[in-house]
Order: structure tokens, then C-alpha cells, then sequence
């Protein structure tokens, strides 16, 4: 099925079970234990060995030689592998970073070896008995001592509309600030895990990842496989967040030790590996450039991104939102990338936007304070319903004003004193932040197969995963409301790549683009079920005919959908694809945040009180799941705003913090409530779904947020994340009386 017209009424506007707030359909067997994540999946092979990944200990060389024998010779060991054994192993086209140290070295806990045992723990030993000699090499670790060898970005080249620097130098009013975000880990709960195996089918992995295709897609290239000689299974995910894109160490690890070893195995990521083994979001410095006339018009906008990486590894597009998110006739961006020798920085959580609006969002508030004008007043002024470069592009909608509105009056904006750090409760300082939310709503490509069985059941068959996002529900709720069933009768099955293919769990797309598949096949399936009944004269995908109730209401006509599945089960299987109508809009999810801090004004303790979010992010598919997702990433820009950094050591060239001890991220003490409003924004340019992303566009903006509340609390301004109070302290007002007590 092709989309590439908007979609007019169709079987969904029902909206009798999608649309609506429903309960996790998997939520029983998460909380009971009963929904096997890879490194549990104990029922897929027999005679599994583990696996354990030895990372290097220097950032920057290569391996000179190798002791293996110890370790090859302590107890339960089948194997010690290393690139003696492999060679250099192919790369999948995702990821720059090497897998396996051949013997160059790229980066700090590259893998060199990977120890086989009959028992994790007889692994974990002989590890420590892999001895490695090294020639060590300088490397280059510190990304401001970089930016001055940084090119401009291939992938991000520089964009330009009229004059900005004339218009800039021109503005009555200016503003050039600049800011810097540190490395980002993803820290999913669930570690990467995988389980190998070869035989005469191929390969077969159980494992961890977000997007099947591209793990089917890479395993081919790196074992050289035809495409069905490869099968991942991937049902269960603690998490993702970007982290677990395609193949990383664990999955291709497995299988090279598999095939090695004869014998399926098993490897997890052991968390203090996974920091420097894996990817992550990278540090950014950003320049921002704001001419504005006296009444807040944005004459002129620029904003410049450096950031690192290995060679070959993606810049991070922290300008990517700048071109769209505000008005200006003068604008510029421009991306540059370093190269750096620590571990590759790819994908992570809004990849792009995160950073990007971390910087972005606190030069409007310091815009707004330097016009003397409200920050709410200041965005709406500068609102745009067409892309300023091409004004023949509209947004498909764009709800901007209306989330600073609505959100405003909901959250008693106008409490906010113009004056920072005059607003007291006690010993604390209390602020109010704000910042707006901009994400990518892209759309892809995805297939689903689903059935009609004799007991008038559902079952959805998509290789569609669910990180934790609620794809379960929301494709048992489309096929429900398709088909006329009750939710209870739809079983969801997901995270197989022999299933049809659907575009994964990245970019926050996947919920849009699989539910839509979903739909397509329904399609083919009540076309199939109208054929049976003997209807000729209906449009499967027409509003007339009605699937409710386990019937089909047809031209006054009731037919019980059981005299279609009398003779056998009914199967529809399609993709929709999607035409050129995503060139002729702007798609993005948008939003406004509204945030209350309290900062402590002896101690510079941050804590945030209250938080509101107004989204108008396209048809809402599940109230609750989409709900979840937002304050997902309002809770992950708190880490960001206050607390989030992997340290690196300039020395040596690694992220110190390699931890969940030492690398902080919120708990729910740190989380006060928190308030979601999704505004009414159907788009029916998007998708027959007519929704846009809610996974990423909860983050954008909200670290902005907080710190523009820390800065209305204490006038302090931090551009420097993490906001932590020793950036505070030694500025904030003293007390006029020494504390004779104990202040906490
Ligand atoms: Mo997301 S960072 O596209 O998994």
C-alpha cells in the first residue's frame, strides 16, 4: 500500500480502542518475570558456553603481543579468541569502531579477546589471565583542545539563508553566548546480551537490538551471509535509548565464538565495559548568535556545533532543529567534527536535538532577559508555520503557540518573577524555566502480516521490536480497531526477523511507521474477510464498512466475522510505503516546557519541584504509553540538565565514571511530579495512523528548561552542563548573617 496522498477518513477515526489510555498488553508478563529478555532466552539452545569480552587497557596503539596460554589453560575453558584467530573482522555499515582490536587499538576498552568457559564465572576468571602487551601511541582525548582542528562535517554541510552576517552585525539587539554538553552514556537497564549459534541454517542470534533489518543487514556483512542464512530474535528489550542500534561487541563476539567453538554461546556486556566498549552521545561546544530587533524579532540566527570522533563516526548534529524551530530571514548553521580517540559517539536519545536544544533554548531565555520581554512572549513572537528556507514548505501542523499558551496558564507562568533570585520559600530559591521542544517526526517503510483465526483471534506478525516504548499495545490496539475484536483477542508478536519487516525502533518512528504497517495489512485482511462474506461492492479501507463487534456492518447488512474464518484462517500481509507527500511538509513533534527549581541558597542543592510538558505531537495511539515516553524524556533531560557526564581522562583517553555507581543519572527522589498534555494534532500528512513521535521529543528542550529555572532562581547563568551547585556556590547571594547552625 502506498501513502502519497493525506489520509481522509479512514477505518482508525473510529478511534474505539486506538486513541485510547490502555495498560501495557505485555505489562502482566514484564512485572511478573515472564517476558525472557536475550541473556534469559535459556529454552533456544543446548550445551551454551559464555563468553566473556576482555576490553583493552589502553586507549591508543596496538596489541604487540598476546599471552593466551594461561587463560586457555584455567578451568572450564573451551577457547581464548582474538584477532590472531579472526583476522580483521568486517564492520556492518552503522558503526565506525572496530569490534574486535586487529591488533590496531581505536579506543579504550576496544575488545581484544574474548574468553569461552563452560560457566560465566570460570569466563570472568580465565579473563583476568589474558595477558596484553602493548605499544602505546598518543592520542587525542580533549575535544576543546580539538576544536580548533575541527573540518566541517561532510554529512552536516554548512546551511545558509540570506545575510547573516550583516543582519546579525546589524541587529539593535544581540546575544552570542557559548555553550558546552558533556559525553552522554545511554545506561538502558538491561545490558547488551547475546546468544550464537551456526548451524546448517545459518546464524542465529538471540539478542538485544532496536532495529532488526540493520542487525540482519550487518551480521551478513561481517560473516558474509546470505540474507536467509541470518535470523535475529529480539523480543524483549530493557532499553535502548540509540545504544542498541545494531551490532555491537556482544553480538558479533557470540557468533565469532560460536562458529570457533562449535558450540552456541552466550555473552553479556558486564556494565564497566559497556561506557568505553559501546557508543555514546558525544560532548558538543556550540556558538550561538542571536540578532533580534527591539520588539524581540529574530533578524538573525546562527548556531555553530563542534564535536568529536573516531574516524569515520557521525558528527553530533547539534544544529539540526535550529533551521526550523524559529522565524528569521538571516540564518546560518554549520557542524564540525574533531577526531578524537575515545570510544565512537553515535545515536543517542534525540540525537542532535538533545545537545542541540541544551544550547539553543538557554540563548533565548538570555535573549529574552537581554529584550527585557517575557521568554513565553519571545518564542511565540518568533514562531513559523513554513520552513524559513523554503516558505513553499508548511509544517504539516504546528500547535507551537498553543503549547506555550496552554502550558503557561497551566503551570501559573505568571508567578514567574522577571527578577532572578528574588523568589524565596525559606532557604530556598525558587525559579521558573521554560524551553521549547522540537523533534524530527520522520515515517518509514514497514510490513506486518495478520491473521484471522477460526476462533475469530488476531494474530500481528512484525520484526517491529519494543524497547520498553509500548509497541505491543499500540499494534494490538491498531489491528483491534481494524478488525473489530476485542484488545484481549489480539496477540501481538514482534522482534522476529523472519517476520515481515518493519522499520525498528529508532528515530521516534517506530510506533507511527509499524502501526501503520499494521494497518495496511488489516487492509488487506478485511479485503480478504469482505471476499469471504461475499461483499463485492466495499472498499476495505473505507469508512462505510464497519468492523465492530466481532461483524461486519456492511449496507444495512450484519455478518458475523466467524462465516469468514468458517472454511479456514483469513491472512493479509502489506507494507505501506510511503511517496513523495514527506517532501512537500515539515514533520516535526513539538512542545513547551515548563519547569519549577528550587535551589538552596547556602548549599546550591538543585531540586526540581514541578514539571509540565504540552505536546502536540500528531494522533496520540495510547494516551498512557505516549505519556510514558514524555516523561521518559523529561526525566532523562533532569540527568542532563543536573547531573549526566562521563568524565573523560585526558591522559589516558577514557570515560573515568564507567559505572552506574559513579555515572549519576535521576532516581525518583530526584523526579518531583510531572504534568503531560498532548493538544489535539491530527495529521493526516503523516501516515493513515495520522500521528508523528512522542519517543524523542519529551527530552528535547526540557534540559533547557531546568536550567533556565536555576538561572530565574539564582541569576546565575551556567552554560556549562551538568548544572552541579559547585558551579554555583561561590556566587550565589551570601547570607547576611553567618548561619550559626547547622543549615541542612
Ligand atoms: Mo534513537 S537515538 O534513533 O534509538
Amino acid at each position: 500500500m502506498k501513502f502519497d496522498a493525506p489520509a481522509g477518513t479512514n477505518p482508525i477515526d473510529r478511534l474505539a480502542v486506538v486513541g485510547r489510555p490502555t495498560e501495557r498488553v505485555d505489562g502482566v508478563l514484564k512485572v511478573c518475570g515472564l517476558a525472557p529478555y536475550a541473556y534469559e532466552r535459556h529454552d533456544v539452545v543446548d550445551d551454551c558456553c559464555y563468553g566473556y569480552i576482555v576490553g583493552t587497557s589502553v586507549a591508543r596503539g596496538r596489541v604487540a603481543a598476546i599471552d593466551v596460554d594461561h587463560a586457555r589453560a584455567a578451568a572450564g575453558v573451551v577457547a581464548v579468541i582474538t584477532c590472531q584467530d579472526t583476522g580483521t573482522l568486517p564492520r556492518g555499515t552503522f558503526y565506525a569502531s572496530k569490534l574486535l582490536a586487529d591488533p590496531d587499538v581505536q579506543h579504550y576498552h576496544q575488545a581484544v579477546a574474548v574468553v569461552v568457559a563452560e560457566s560465566f564465572e570460570q569466563a570472568r576468571a580465565a579473563a583476568t589471565q589474558v595477558h596484553v602487551e602493548y605499544e602505546v601511541v598518543d592520542g587525542r582525548y580533549d575535544l576543546a583542545a580539538e576544536v580548533d582542528r575541527a573540518v566541517e562535517s561532510k554529512v552536516a554541510p554548512p546551511k545558509r539563508v540570506g545575510d547573516f552576517d550583516t543582519a546579525y552585525a546589524n541587529a539593535p539587539v544581540n546575544l552570542e553566548a557559548v555553550y558546552t554538553t558533556p559525553d552522554h552514556a545511554h545506561v538502558m537497564m538491561e545490558p547488551h546480551a547475546t546468544i550464537a549459534r551456526w548451524n546448517e541454517r545459518g546464524l542465529s542470534l538471540w539478542t538485544s537490538a532496536q532495529a532488526l533489518s540493520w542487525s540482519t543487514r550487518d551480521l551478513q556483512a561481517i560473516f558474509d551471509l546470505a540474507p536467509n542464512e541470518v535470523h535475529v530474535s529480539s523480543p524483549y528489550i530493557g532499553g535502548g535509548f540509540g545504544g542498541k542500534a545494531t551490532v555491537l561487541a556482544d553480538a558479533a563476539l557470540a557468533a565469532v565464538a560460536a562458529r570457533h567453538t562449535g558450540r552456541p554461546v552466550k555473552i553479556t556486556l558486564q556494565r564497566a565495559l559497556i561506557f568505553n566498549n559501546t557508543t555514546h552521545r558525544a560532548a558538543t561546544r556550540q556558538r550561538i548568535r542571536i540578532g533580534a530587533s527591539a520588539e524581540g524579532e529574530i533578524l538573525a540566527i546562527g548556531h555553530e556545533a563542534w564535536s568529536g570522533n573516531l574516524d569515520g563516526g557521525p558528527p553530533e548534529l547539534a544544529t539540526l532543529c535550529t533551521p526550523l524551530l524559529y522565524a528569521g530571514a538571516n540564518r546560518m548553521t554549520a557542524t564540525y567534527l574533531a577526531h578524537l580517540d575515545l570510544a565512537e559517539a553515535n545515536a543517542m536519545r534525540a540525537p542532535g536535538e538533545t545537545p542541540g536544544m541544551m544550547a539553543l533554548e538557554i540563548a533565548m531565555d538570555e535573549l529574552a532577559e537581554r529584550l527585557g520581554m517575557d521568554p513565553v512572549a519571545l518564542r511565540i513572537r518568533n514562531d513559523t508555520q513554513v520552513d524559513p528556507a523554503n516558505p513553499e514548505r508548511r509544517f504539516s501542523t504546528r500547535r507551537f503557540v498553543d503549547c506555550f499558551e496552554q502550558g503557561a496558564t497551566r503551570f501559573g507562568w505568571n508567578a514567574r518573577s522577571p527578577e532572578p533570585g528574588t523568589r524565596r520559600d525559606g532557604s530556598w530559591l525558587i525559579g521558573l524555566g521554560t524551553a521549547a521542544a522540537i523533534r524530527a517526526a520522520p515515517i518509514g517503510t514497514s510490513g506486518a502480516r495478520v491473521r484471522l483465526t477460526r476462533e475469530k483471534r488476531v494474530i500481528v506478525e512484525t520484526d517491529m521490536t519494543d524497547i520498553g516504548t509500548g509497541s505491543y499495545t499500540i499494534l494490538a490496539q491498531t489491528a483491534a480497531e481494524m478488525l473489530g475484536v476485542p484488545l484481549a483477542d489480539v496477540e501481538v508478536r514482534l522482534g522476529e526477523s523472519s517476520y515481515p519487516q518493519a522499520y525498528g525502533s529508532v528515530g521516534q518512528r517506530g510506533g507511527n511507521s509499524s502501526a501503520s504497517g499494521v494497518y495496511a495489512a488489516c487492509i488487506k485482511l478485511r479485503g480478504a474477510v469482505l471476499t469471504a462474506l461475499g461483499i463485492t461492492d466495499a472498499d476495505p479501507a473505507g469508512p462505510s464498512t464497519v468492523f465492530a463487534d466481532g461483524c461486519v456492518y456492511h449496507a444495512e447488512q450484519t455478518f458475523d466475522l466467524a462465516a469468514a474464518v468458517a472454511g479456514g484462517e483469513q491472512v493479509g500481509e502489506d507494507k505501506l510505503e510511503y511517496g513523495d507527500i514527506a517532501d512537500d511538509f515539515v514533520h516535526q513533534s513539538l512542545g513547551a516546557h515548563f519547569v519549577e527549581v528550587a535551589v538552596h541558597a547556602h548549599t546550591g542543592e538543585i531540586r526540581v519541584r514541578r514539571m509540565l510538558a504540552v505536546c502536540a505531537a500528531g494522533r496520540i495511539l495510547n494516551p498512557m504509553a505516549a505519556r510514558s515516553q514524555i516523561i521518559g524524556g523529561m526525566t532523562m533531560g533532569v540527568g542532563a540538565a543536573l547531573m549526566e557526564a562521563q568524565d573523560v581522562d585526558t591522559r589516558y583517553g577514557f570515560f573515568v565514571n564507567h559505572d552506574m555507581a559513579s555515572y549519576e543519572v535521576p532516581v525518583h527522589a530526584d523526579i518531583p511530579d510531572q504534568t503531560v498534555v498532548f493538544l489535539d494534532d491530527v495529521d493526516e500528512t503523516m501516515s493513515p495512523m495520522k500521528a508523528k513521535g512522542v519517543g524523542e521529543l519529551g527530552i528535547s528542550g526540557a534540559p533547557a528548561a531546568v536550567a533556565n529555572g536555576i538561572y530565574n532562581a539564582t541569576g546565575i547563568r551556567i552554560r556549562d552542563y551538568p548544572i552541579t551547585p559547585d558551579k554555583l556556590i561561590d556566587k550565589l547571594p551570601r547570607p547576611e548573617h553567618e548561619p550559626t547552625e547547622n543549615i541542612v
